[in-house]
């Protein structure tokens, strides 16, 4: 007979809200140790309970590990991977020198091909399950990627890049092309299974005041669109956004203007933003995505979290990979906690694993879909070791409150911690 699904034993964590700031004892936070977490035929989470599950389901024991949801990152670049830890250069030079070469690469569809299996596959040995990704100009990268992420049953946001200006040959496309180029991909992909598409424009620099006017109307046009983009990231880049668009308030306004601010817009980096365009953001339900292992690296800034929180803007966390350093997003947590440590500030265990779970699934809105283990969710689960080698055993051993012990687990682990990673219940990475 068929098994009615699989069951896997271990201390599942989980948020059922968001949790206060700086709150430690959070009632926010759902921990559930060793218990049976039932995942149906279809995927889905079924149930959790702590008596073994009856006859025709598959057992898993993971006992003594801990089962997380797979973890979001709304901000990160498919074909960046050839770029990671590229040495010495701030974000426009980085771009000139090491980005843009490498993204030229993915003109030939066999190397989009390779580049978004190896991408998506990495992605899962770090314990991501789903993300909002930046391909390239060209059509056949983001071709490859939905594809990719369909045979792998993964929730996917993609889009073409639009860059139509201030980038080489080989990595322009023209408002009338890229239109064109939005169009077949949407009516291909968007809304297909667990996928969907973003409106990727670059950054203002890189788009004409058409292009940019172009991506509004899709936008309008369609408002179960996603849309993307990077915005004050740096502070030579806000200059030269100022001085192409003079007439526009701030960086940000030349995105607002064209009414590519909306629910489903996420936002790179927001570093060098004022009160004022956090008003914006509240007002048109968008949101940033913090990438502190890019800001660090690429020396862009530190991003002040608190303001967005108190500006009631939503924000969650990525890797923004090439400029960020690593796929893992508990190594993003680490960097979290120590940009907020500068500021004398405290993110909590909590707000980091939020925000990389049912937060950034909740800013997305697939807060049913994905990003906790509540019964109905997809079965996106990652299995985790609590402590990877003697360092972090010994630290673990001598925890003694929960709050403790998962926050000594974010910063001293890494993609090295991870057992299994599910997507839709199908074991898609197995540690060997
Ligand atoms: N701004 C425009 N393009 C990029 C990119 O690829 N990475 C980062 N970090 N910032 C950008
Ligand atoms: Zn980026």
């Amino acid at each position: 007979t068929a098994s009615l699904g699989i069951a896997l034993r271990g201390d599942l964590l989980d948020f059922v809200a968001q949790p206060d700031l700086a709150d430690v004892a959070s009632a926010a936070v759902r921990f559930r140790p060793d218990q049976w977490l039932l995942i149906d035929a279809d995927g889905r989470i079924a149930g959790a309970q702590t008596e073994d599950p009856p006859a025709g389901w598959t057992r898993i024991d993971h006992r003594g590990r801990l089962i997380l949801p797979g973890f979001i990152d709304t901000h990160v670049h498919s074909p960046q991977l050839d770029v990671i830890a590229s040495y010495g250069t701030e974000l426009l030079d980085w771009l000139n020198t090491y980005t843009f070469p490498a993204e030229r690469r993915y003109a030939d569809p066999a190397v989009a091909e390779q580049g978004a299996a190896m991408f998506l596959d990495a992605l899962l040995s770090h314990g991501t399950t789903s993300a909002m990704v930046f391909a390239t100009v060209h059509k056949v990268s983001a071709e490859a990627l939905f594809a990719a992420a369909e045979q792998r049953g993964m929730r996917l946001i993609t889009g073409k890049v639009l860059m139509d200006r201030h980038a080489p040959d080989g990595l322009r496309d023209d408002v009338v092309q890229a239109e064109a180029d939005c169009k077949a991909l949407i009516a291909r992909w968007h809304g297909r299974g667990r996928l969907a598409y973003a409106v990727t424009v670059r950054f203002a620099p890189t788009s004409t005041p058409e292009q940019l006017a172009m991506a509004g109307a899709l936008c309008r046009a369609d408002a179960s669109l996603y849309m993307q983009t990077h915005v004050a990231e740096n502070r030579d880049e806000v200059a030269w956004v100022a001085e192409l668009f003079p007439d526009a308030r701030s960086y940000l306004d030349v995105y607002a203007r064209e009414g590519l601010l909306h629910p489903r817009a996420v936002l790179a980096h927001g570093i060098w933003l004022d009160d004022a365009d956090r008003a914006a953001l509240r007002e048109a339900g968008a949101q940033i995505a913090f990438c502190p292992s890019s800001n660090l690296f690429l020396g862009s800034g530190l991003f002040d979290w608190a303001a967005q929180r108190a500006a009631r803007v939503p924000v969650s966390i990525a890797t923004d990979v090439g400029g960020g350093t690593s796929l893992c997003q508990l190594r993003s947590l680490a960097d979290a906690y120590k940009v907020q440590a500068l500021a004398q500030r405290r993110m909590t265990a909590w707000d980091g694993l939020h925000a990389v779970t049912r937060g950034a699934a909740q800013a997305l809105q697939l807060g049913d879909e994905i990003g906790h283990l509540g019964v109905g969710a997809v079965a996106d689960v990652c299995v985790w070791d609590w402590a990877h080698g003697p360092v972090a055993t010994q630290r673990q051993s001598v925890a003694r409150e929960l709050h403790e012990k998962v926050f000594a687990w974010m910063t001293l682990s890494d993609e090295r911690s991870l057992v299994s990673a599910y997507v839709a219940g199908e074991q898609r990475y197995a540690r060997s």
